[in-house]
């Protein structure tokens, strides 16, 4: 029997990774959670659970803003959104992650890559 610990992990092509906070300091009622979950159905009706233009989602239990919430995390483009709401995270999905475009109303941050 293989030991899994010993097994050279394998990562699936994808071409972005969403974080949500599903933590209760940016947002109350646990209103990350539930867009956690929403983003789950949303990847599948768009289409991009598999595939080229795959998307990796993550829940995190703090994402270090612990305010203006519910943030959710763009990467590799470092974008941020603060005040996610059902319909905001229907957007990014749609319009960010389906067609490249960012929700930009709903953008408090973006990565500031150091050069070299
Ligand atoms: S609890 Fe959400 S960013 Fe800290």
């Amino acid at each position: 029997m293989s030991n899994p610990e010993s097994l050279v992990p394998v990562m699936e092509p994808y071409a972005r990774h969403v974080l949500v906070c599903t933590g209760g300091f940016c947002s109350t009622g646990r209103k990350g959670r539930a867009l956690y979950a929403q983003l789950a159905a949303l990847l599948q009706r768009e289409e991009l659970l598999f595939g080229p233009r795959r998307v990796k989602r993550s829940e995190a239990p703090c994402l270090g803003v612990c305010g203006g919430g519910p943030i959710v995390a763009v990467y590799p483009e470092g974008v941020w959104y603060g005040g996610v709401t059902p319909e905001v995270l229907e957007r990014i999905v749609v319009e960010h992650l389906r067609d490249g475009r960012e929700v930009r109303e709903a953008v408090f941050h973006r990565l500031d890559p150091v050069a070299g």
